[in-house]
């Protein structure tokens, strides 16, 4: 039986890379995203490029029942989850105190919520079946100190990088692999989103990522058994940075870097 993929955030950037690397790798793709006709798109370019299955379901993970729809849609078209991918994501603009509390709270709903719910409606037919990948997209903001203005966002990527420790800790002896991918600067539409495009166009060629690689690097770390993965050397460096030098130097370094690619 062909393995299949749950791809959320599949319709721009990182997401729609990991969909193209678990297809080319000969999975069979449920993708998810807001944008129905991006993930058309891609799923007739999967289909015509790998000969996979591919099922779209439009939902929006900021709604709370987005998450057992889904389920619910994946069971009903007959098919079961082998690859579990939650990378949906965003990034607020401004600092904390700008946005209201209910743009915080579809914030935490689709960064942290939906993710978690994802894993426990999708984890259990993993462990019967004794095989199962996840992959949850965090960020190298969840493992380096916090800096002002990216108040939640840092907050809520050391969520999922915890948890999906933890959870692969749970679950390896059952056969399934949890990896937290954390990316850095990555070209996609991100930036756009949260409104810092200008300002991180400033920053050297050498922080940024392609979306193509972050994803083959994801698949390749998942399959491995990685339970952390970060994405580049120059990241892998600033992490380990981070951890090694005295506190009160990191915290200098964070604090005149952040200014760079975040307003407060
Ligand atoms: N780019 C970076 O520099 C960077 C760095 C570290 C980590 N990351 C993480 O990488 C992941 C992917 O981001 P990206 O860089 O590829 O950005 P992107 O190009 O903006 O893609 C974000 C994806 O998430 C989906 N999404 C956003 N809000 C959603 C919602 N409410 N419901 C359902 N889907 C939603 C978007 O689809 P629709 O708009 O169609 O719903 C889109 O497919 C995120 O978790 C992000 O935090 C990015």
């Amino acid at each position: 039986m062909k393995r299949t993929a749950l791809v959320t955030g599949a319709s721009s950037g990182i997401g729609a890379e990991l969909a193209r690397v678990f297809a080319a790798n000969g999975f069979d793709l449920v993708i998810t995203a807001r944008r129905r006709d991006r993930l058309e798109a891609l799923a007739a370019e999967l289909h015509d490029r790998h000969g996979c299955c591919v099922h779209v379901i439009a939902a929006d993970l900021a709604d709370p029942s987005a998450p057992s729809r889904i389920a619910r849609e994946v069971a009903e078209a007959g098919l079961q989850v082998d690859a579990l991918v939650n990378n949906a994501g965003y990034g607020l603009p401004g600092s904390f105190l700008s946005s209201p509390w209910e743009s915080h709270r579809a914030f935490i709903q689709v960064m942290v919520t939906a993710i978690v719910e994802l894993c426990r409606l999708f984890a259990p037919g993993m462990v019967e079946r004794r095989r199962g990948w996840i992959i949850n997209v965090g960020s190298v903001a969840g493992l380096v100190p916090a800096t002002a203005g990216h108040t939640l966002y840092g907050a809520v990527k050391a969520l999922v990088i915890r948890f999906s420790e933890s959870l692969a800790l749970e679950l390896r002896p059952h056969g399934v692999q949890v990896t937290a991918l954390c990316p850095g600067f990555t070209y996609s539409e991100f930036h756009d989103v949260n409104r810092m495009r200008a300002q991180v166009s400033r920053l050297p060629s050498f922080l940024w990522l392609h979306a193509d690689r972050v994803a083959r690097e994801g698949y390749d770390a998942v399959m491995r058994g990685d339970r952390v993965f970060v994405n580049g050397r120059v990241y892998r460096a600033i992490v380990l940075g981070a951890r090694l030098a005295p506190t009160w130097l990191v915290n200098l370094a964070s604090r005149k870097m952040a200014p760079r690619f975040r307003r407060t």
